[in-house]
């Protein structure tokens, strides 16, 4: 079976518009930072990234410094957002599950984006675009938001404005109605409030995946990784409140 019909979340189409305010670069430095110096560590030196759900392309404006992106995502919308920020970078238009690029990479990167893969046949497929665009030796690093064994419920809030008065806030909310399957909620309400003072609310639903160590760890040795878990220290930058977080990480056998 795979991925269910969801409608794509409004952050990702009608509103990505809204992504840099939602979302503000500056609160990734500190995790880009710290998978930059994940890569360094390993032993094939990484000089090409193929990024996999790329979104707005926050951490990618970092790692760019380091290293020559490749950057995909299913959105064109936030493919425009990415392209604004960071327009020396590679983008592709494509679905992470079935995407060919027709090149290999020194190590393929997944984000938050790892995240909307809600059944265990899509992460199937996403392992095998990730091996596919791997050269040997090479790193696969996927960071979703949560492991099965770190998931918690919870809400947090942020926001911020332009200098011409455009300004977001939003609430996040995390909940898990069917602890038995694959999939959590996270609901969002955001209040967008326009340049003229004007204000609108809407109501975005995201449904996401979140798999057990056991799931990640086999679904990318079947697909040619020697996986392994690595837990990272929290950056307490943006919504980022959790003590730690955990990675997925892979070399190329
Ligand atoms: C939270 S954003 C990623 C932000 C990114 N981590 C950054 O640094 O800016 C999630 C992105 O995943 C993308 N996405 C969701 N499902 C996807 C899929 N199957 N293939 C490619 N991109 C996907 C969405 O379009 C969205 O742009």
């Amino acid at each position: 079976m795979h991925m269910p019909f969801l409608p794509p979340p409004k952050l990702y189409t009608d509103l990505a518009h809204w992504w840099p305010l939602l979302s503000p670069i500056e609160e990734y430095r500190g995790e880009a930072q710290r998978y930059h110096e994940l890569f360094s560590r390993h032993p094939r030196p990484v000089r090409t990234v193929l990024e996999l759900g790329c979104g707005g392309g926050n951490n990618a404006f970092f790692l760019k410094q380091h290293y020559d992106m490749t950057l995909v995502d299913i959105s064109l919308q936030m493919l425009a957002v990415c392209a604004a920020t960071n327009p020396e970078c590679t983008l592709v238009h494509g679905d992470m599950r079935h995407v060919r690029v027709e090149r290999q990479f020194d190590a393929v990167f997944m984000h938050d984006a790892v995240c909307y893969v809600t059944t265990e046949e899509d992460l199937k497929l996403v392992a095998e675009t990730a091996a596919l665009h791997c050269s040997e030796g090479g790193l696969v690093f996927m960071a979703p938001d949560f492991l099965g064994e770190s998931f918690r419920e919870g809400s947090s809030h942020g926001g911020s404005d332009d200098t011409e008065g455009r300004g977001i806030r939003y609430l996040e909310w995390t909940w898990d109605p069917d602890p038995d399957d694959t999939m959590y909620t996270v609901d969002f309400a955001y209040l967008l409030k326009e340049a003229d003072g004007t204000v609108h609310s809407e109501h975005d639903r995201h449904v996401l995946g979140v798999f057990p160590e056991l799931t990640w760890c086999t679904v990318l040795r079947d697909a040619g990784f020697s996986p392994a878990v690595v837990r990272l220290e929290a950056t307490g930058s943006g919504c980022d409140d959790r003590e730690a977080v955990y990675a997925i990480t892979g070399t190329r056998t």
